[in-house]
């Protein structure tokens, strides 16, 4: 056999192997104990299936480097040093990621328990909610056997599970473990460390938790002059400021930037028709607040008036040639556009900083000469075009359009001189695009290609973060009844209108002063819009429904902002001040006797490892699903767990001073979450 049949043998047979485990496992879980496979328990465990065919990935091709290199020994791979771990509960902070945590130790463990393998997979998972699981688990004990298998070692997962738990050193995070099942570590957390880490919190607030720095640019929003900024943008912009916000919290430095459409051959055609409407422009400010209206008048001429055509073009020349009176007139429509822009930033709390396509005019023919003399560029009918890839040009994926026949610049042009200016000048480390997944192939083709020309190195990446298309209740493209498209301002204001009939239909408005009751419908109506959009997978294309995100029961902002403002008051009803809470619960700290009050904790504890997992993938439904939670967890807690004690007349006759001080972090957890998210909390509505 020759050697590459060796490595693929080895491969399918070790694939193979992996595929029985997994299923082995997957099937002994739901022989096992039918309680188990609630649907959460069925994610969880598809969950962790991904992982582990991530592992086997992994894995082989570390078989496949090995074998490789099996005629040089020399080239072994080099031990890593093992991770320190934590051995003093005095030196833990508030910030720390618990799962991060039991990560080392069981490195540490399984490391020192098998030396000869390299890079053993360590694979720690939520438990999920029955506690006899535990709350962590470790799952290598399948993986490691299959391994072990593979170099003709007999032994099975609960041996290896065993011989792991026996090297797993001490630590003050770790109560017990378990062996359970086939070979599964079941991991019970201490209880001494919870009560440590929320105290923490509670004397020094939520810090995040310690990550690199990095300068990190967000372009996002980047809506087009003259035309109506959609829901499209409407989506980018919601979550480009969550993004930035995320990442802001983990003290990065965010450049948040507005890749505005300002720049390119429809201003031709503004300007053009703007100098035979309002040949004064320059003198006055011409009525064109109206934007849309002037371009879709100009847009007509242009494809039916040659002569306009001819001039529209004209203007295009000047215009690029910086002719004062055409940047004036430029500047003039651009600046209405902007106004509009900023309003709704503003009424969505939104920061961003203007630089759009022309910021890059000076640029883009220092780009394109970079591209030529690196050889870099191809003519095609008079166009000056860039694969990505030139010995596999049939990979389906279309080339960059550099320069057009008319000597032009492109969308691919702006955004090539775009990445350069991000990397060398704004010295950028990470590169985040928010843009509808219709331009997904844009800016694969675009990384390539910067790549190609050593704009990009190292790792340096686009990352593209794309989102699915809005639709309407019809499932069909978000439109109004009359079929046009929506503008942005008039579904904020529906939003306001809406979320005001919700209070009133509630008879808040008999209970908030009119400045809360203002607070509300504002926190309320762009709250909503902006939840709805961001608990869904972003990837998928959702459903607008004002129906649906004004309901006060399930995951909608409505219900959680709700929730918020319950727990808030629930040390201010008990007629119990701040101060004296305090006081207090100085004397009793945290006592976890209930399970719901100890399921609670350990639920909060989770939010490091929450917003590192988000911080990286940049799918910020995760965010809101582990807020939802929170209040879950929360109102079981509520419903088992007496905070106040009041006799038959409403009097309070006993307050357990640890649970309220629960209700104060989880509302501090609540409200952390909600400002990532960039929606407004009250403290009534
Ligand atoms: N203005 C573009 C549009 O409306 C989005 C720009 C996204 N950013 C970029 N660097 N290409 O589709």
């Amino acid at each position: 056999m020759s050697e590459e049949e060796k490595k693929v043998e080895l491969r399918t047979s070790l694939a193979e192997k992996a595929a029985d485990a997994i299923e082995a496992e997957l099937d002994m879980i739901s022989k096992g104990d039918l309680s188990y496979i609630g649907d959460p328990e069925l994610d969880k465990l598809s969950n962790q299936n991904e992982k582990l065919k991530h592992r086997l990935v992994v894995l082989e091709n570390a078989i496949d480097t090995e074998s490789s290199c099996s005629n040089a020994p020399s080239a072994k791979v080099k031990p890593k040093n093992l991770p320190s771990l934590i051995t003093d509960i005095s030196s833990v902070e508030g910030n720390i990621c618990l799962v991060d945590e039991l990560k080392n130790v069981f490195e540490v463990a399984i490391r020192s328990a098998y030396p000869n393998l390299d890079d053993p997979p360590v694979v720690i998972s939520l438990s999920g909610s029955n506690p006899k699981f535990g709350d962590y688990q470790c799952n290598s004990a399948m993986a490691i056997s299959q391994l072990l298998k593979a170099k003709n070692v007999k032994t099975n997962p609960r041996e290896v599970a065993n011989n792991i738990l026996n090297k797993t050193p001490s630590s003050p995070f770790i109560e017990r473990i378990e062996v359970a099942g086939a070979g599964f570590l079941n991991i019970y957390i201490n209880k001494a460390i919870v009560e440590h880490i929320l105290n923490s919190i509670l004397r020094s607030g939520i810090k995040p938790p310690k990550v690199k720095r990095q300068r990190v640019i967000v372009d996002f929003s980047a809506p087009n002059i003259a035309k109506e900024m959609h829901v499209g943008h409407l989506r980018s912009t919601i979550i480009g400021e969550s993004i930035s916000r995320l990442l802001e919290f983990l003290e990065h430095d965010v450049v948040r930037l507005n890749h505005l459409g300002d720049w390119g051959t429809q201003f031709g055609m503004l300007i053009a028709h703007l100098q035979d409407k309002f040949p004064d422009f320059k003198k006055t400010s011409p009525p064109i607040a109206d934007l849309q209206a002037f371009y879709k008048e100009s847009k007509k001429r242009f494809d039916s008036e040659e002569d306009f055509k001819k001039r529209a073009y004209q203007c295009v020349v000047q215009l690029q040639a910086f002719h004062p009176d055409y940047i004036t007139a430029w500047k003039l429509i651009c600046e209405v556009s902007r106004q509009e822009f900023q309003r709704i930033y503003d009424r969505l709390d939104v920061t961003i900083i203007d630089r759009g396509e022309s910021f890059y005019h000076d640029r883009m023919p220092k780009v394109v000469k970079q591209l030529k003399d690196g050889g870099f560029l191809e003519e095609d009918n008079g166009r000056l075009i860039m694969w990505m890839d030139p010995d596999n040009k049939k990979n389906g994926l279309i080339p960059l359009t550099v320069v057009k026949s008319d000597g032009g610049f492109t969308y691919d042009t702006s955004d090539l001189a775009t990445i350069k200016h991000r990397v060398e000048e704004e010295k950028g480390e990470r590169f985040i695009y928010v843009v509808d997944n219709g331009q997904a192939n844009h800016f694969v083709i675009l990384d390539a290609c910067a790549r190609r020309a050593g704009i990009l190195k190292g790792d340096h990446k686009i990352e593209f973060v794309g989102f699915g298309v809005v639709l309407g209740e019809d499932k069909k493209k978000f439109k109004t009844r009359s079929g046009d498209t929506i503008k942005l301002s008039e579904l904020l204001d529906e939003g306001l209108n809406r979320s005001l009939s919700k209070l009133i239909e509630k008879g808040r408005d008999k209970i908030l002063t009119p400045e809360e009751l203002k607070q509300a419908q504002e926190a309320v109506a762009y709250g909503c819009i902006k939840y709805a959009d961001m608990s869904h997978n972003r990837l998928n294309d959702y459903v607008f429904s004002f129906d649906k995100m004004l309901d006060d029961k399930g995951n909608t902002a409505v219900y959680l902002l709700y929730a918020l403002t319950r727990i808030r008051s629930i040390a201010r009803t008990a007629q119990v001040s701040q101060e004296q809470l305090k006081a207090e619960f100085a004397k009793t700290g945290f006592q976890f006797e209930h399970e719901a009050e100890w399921k609670l904790g350990k639920v909060l504890l989770r939010f490091p490892e929450i917003i590192l997992k988000v911080a990286n993938d940049l799918f910020l439904h995760t965010l809101c699903e582990y807020l939802y939670e929170i209040s879950s967890v929360f109102t079981e807690f509520y419903d088992k767990c007496y905070c106040v004690e009041k006799d038959k007349d409403g009097n309070v006759i006993k307050v357990n001073y640890s649970r309220l001080m629960l209700c104060e972090v989880t509302a501090t957890f609540m409200e952390k979450c909600f400002d990532i998210l960039g929606i407004r909390t009250v403290a009534k509505m």
